[in-house]
């Protein structure tokens, strides 16, 4: 087991000057998903996504001295004062500061802003806790004048975002990140998740993920109420296993440039997704029409054409369809005009990217 916890990390009083520190992340698209988690944030199964390129958000953590011992912060998103968002963030620096102990001698000003609006649905605790995770872990060794190598800076940034955000952990990678134990990669953990660029074939090094927004209005049903209710589905134990197991099959896919099993795997595992959350008690249903008529549009494309792009989902109405960099011509003129009218025009065009930047 991991152990950051660090009784030592306690200021001199006298000698704390302010300062600020920055970092973008990007968002993440799970290939294999994680959904249902026990503990603090562990997840029921391994997962593996690709790291976004446009979709980030970029956060400043500008600290003062503050002698309450306690957790004291604002936080200011797109330029205004959200205390609407303070308990989550809350809860969080108050579960890090037993590894962080500083924190407590501190007022934060957590300023952030998003690359994709709010509401697209667009996962944003992934890219917003990442950003506070790395800023937390730069703050550190900006105070303390320490400096870890990279690997092991970003180890840790990644088991800070996980408690903040489980899909979080895997987005201070470039290219592609797994995290939970999975016995065919030494190394990997339920509490970080790790890089697998190097597992990866070319193809998938540039792939394309444009997103169509169907609906940008706020989920019926949280993540975090999602997550729970998989503790009642009688499907979870399976779906434990299955995840397992489509990982298994999917890495080989990866390594090889294999699309058709990617491509499988990829369209199973959204539509297992969504399944869960149909066959959770009380059920729900996060896809609308133009979910479905995009997806057999995509189909009846994908046979006739050949061409190899596939689709996904999150836990939302939004289509993420993914493809090979030399597609993006023909797809975006396919998305333009057989699939724009799903969503209003509303289409994000990204793609994998090179992780978070200072
Ligand atoms: C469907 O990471 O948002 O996007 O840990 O409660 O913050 P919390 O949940 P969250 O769940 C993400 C679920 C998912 C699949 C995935 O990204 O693996």
């Amino acid at each position: 087991m991991q152990r950051y916890q660090n009784p030592s990390l306690i200021l001199e009083s006298a000698n704390i000057k302010e300062g600020k520190v920055h970092w973008t992340c990007p968002s993440n698209i799970a290939l294999i998903k994680y959904w249902g988690k026990h503990g603090l944030q562990l997840p029921k199964n391994p997962s593996i996504s690709f790291t976004l390129d446009n979709a980030v958000t970029t956060t400043s953590v500008s600290y003062v001295a503050s002698n309450d011992n306690r957790i004291s912060f604002d936080f200011i998103f797109n330029n205004s004062r959200r205390d609407d968002f303070k308990p989550k963030i809350q809860t969080f620096l108050e579960r890090i500061s037993v590894i962080f102990p500083f924190l407590k001698q501190l007022h934060l000003t957590i300023e952030s802003t998003n690359s994709f609006p709010h509401s697209t649905g667009i996962a944003s605790s992934a890219s917003s806790m990442g950003a506070l995770a790395l800023c937390l872990c730069t703050l550190e060794e900006k105070l303390f004048g320490t400096s870890m190598p990279k690997n092991e800076f970003y180890r840790k940034a990644s088991y800070i975002a996980r408690v903040g955000s489980g899909s979080a952990s895997r987005s201070v990678y470039p290219v592609a990140a797994l995290w939970g134990e999975f016995a065919d990669i030494k190394d990997s953990s339920d509490e970080y998740a790790i890089p697998v660029q190097d597992l990866l074939h070319p193809v998938f090094q540039s792939f394309q993920d444009h997103i169509l927004i169907v609906s940008a209005e706020e989920k019926s049903v949280s993540s975090t109420i999602g997550h729970a209710l998989m503790d009642g589905n009688i499907y979870a134990d399976s779906r434990y296993q299955q995840a397992k197991s489509r990982l298994h099959f999917l890495m080989p896919a990866l390594k090889s440039g294999d699309l058709e099993t990617f491509g499988k795997i990829l369209e199973d595992e959204a539509l297992t997704l969504h399944a869960l959350m149909m066959t959770s008690n009380p059920s729900y249903l996060l896809m609308r029409s133009g979910t479905l008529s995009i997806i057999e549009k995509l189909r009846t494309f994908r046979m006739s054409t050949n061409i190899p792009a596939y689709f996904t989902l999150d836990a939302g109405p939004n289509v993420h369809l993914l493809f090979p960099e030399n597609y993006t011509e023909i797809m975006s003129d396919f998305i333009q005009n057989e699939l724009s009218q799903y969503c209003n025009g509303n289409i994000i065009n990204d793609k994998v990217g090179l992780g978070p930047k200072v």
